[in-house]
């Protein structure tokens, strides 16, 4: 009976609506043969998370060399309490969602007679991570209201509500996917969207030793390639091409120039296959990449540059103790 009563409150708690579902999938196919056939080919790392690619991502934040995910979540249990504080009759908008296991760390330090009065607008691009991880986020606090947003959120910040105060999570670096120039530009999108009394939860992938960095991108178990390379499978999917995996080697390194690790996939062989969206073949020279990911790091000095640029107030950054990570809190 409990069971089913549970089942009914969590049909009626959480509400999903879908904004790329007009999206047709030209414009994805467009958009992944001009990269394509671009002269240094690349690929948008919004594309890694498919199915199999969000699965995989989850196993990279459990590897003993992937520290970001263990690292920004300890901050997050460190400080919640004095976040939790502000959490009443506001809207909480997490951009890039994923699995919710974060804003559960904030949840479990509100009071619970406020518990209530919150409402959580997980924003992703995939469907059924928001709707897997809202039942179980409902699970453990069933008193808040979820009302989930598909949606790609560089381009749809204008649908989300404004009715209450809110507080926007864009946790997990994934910042640093954008170029700096993007990012700057995003932080003033954001700021635009965002009123008096709105925070900011920005949490972001601190600048440290090489080697660190790069074996968290090259793992032992190979898990990271494997995410890598299900890119293609990606690229199959939508542009009906006949591209292999394993044709694909994983490469991930530092740029010390740029401050970040990049990823790319390298072809093993010559290839060339056909493309029915297109006249003509995609041709890889046996060598050629394809660049899939830019994953900037941060110094305390481009958290204050970003203050500076975006106009938003900084109140507050918490770190770790080897300041791996950073949580930066804004204010507006
Ligand atoms: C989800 C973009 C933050 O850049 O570290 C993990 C993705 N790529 N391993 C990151 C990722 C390879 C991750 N972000």
């Amino acid at each position: 009976m409990e069971i089913n009563n549970t089942f009914i409150s969590t049909k009626t708690q959480i509400s999903i609506n879908n904004y790329l579902e007009n999206s047709t999938n030209k414009e994805n196919i467009n958009e992944i043969l001009k990269g394509l056939f671009a002269e240094h080919k690349y690929i948008s790392s919004k594309y890694f998370y498919d199915k199999a690619g969000s699965k995989l991502f989850e196993e990279i934040t459990h590897l003993p060399e992937y520290y970001p995910t263990r690292t920004e979540k300890a901050i997050l249990r460190n400080f919640a309490p004095q976040i939790a504080k502000t959490l009443e009759n506001v809207d909480i908008i997490e951009l890039g969602s994923g699995d919710c296991s974060k804003i559960s760390i904030l949840l479990e330090a509100v009071p619970p007679e406020n518990l209530g009065s919150i409402r959580y607008i997980p924003v992703d691009v995939s469907h059924s991570a928001i709707l897997k991880s809202s039942k179980m986020l409902i699970e453990k606090f069933p008193a808040i209201t979820i009302n989930g947003l598909v949606a790609d959120f560089l381009n749809h910040l204008n649908i989300i509500p404004n009715d209450a105060n809110r507080l926007f999570c864009f946790f997990g670096s994934t910042l640093g996917n954008f170029t700096r120039k993007q990012s700057i530009q995003f932080l003033l999108d954001l700021k635009k969207c965002m009123r008096h009394g709105d925070q900011l939860l920005l949490g972001l992938d601190m600048v440290k030793d090489t080697a660190v960095v790069e074996n968290a991108y090259n793992d032992k178990q190979g898990i990271t390639a494997a995410f890598n390379k299900n890119i293609v499978n990606v690229i199959n999917r939508i542009a009906h091409t006949d591209l292999e995996a394993e044709s694909f080697e994983h490469m991930a390194f530092y740029n010390g120039c740029e401050c970040r690790i990049e990823m790319h996939l390298k072809a093993l062989k010559k290839i060339e296959v056909y493309c029915p969206d297109s006249d003509k073949n995609i041709i890889f020279k046996k060598g050629e990449t394809i660049h899939t990911e830019n994953s900037h790091k941060y110094t305390e000095r481009y958290i204050l540059n970003f203050a500076a640029l975006s106009g938003l107030t900084i109140n507050n950054i918490y770190s770790d103790a080897n300041k791996w990570f950073s949580v930066v809190h804004f204010i507006y």
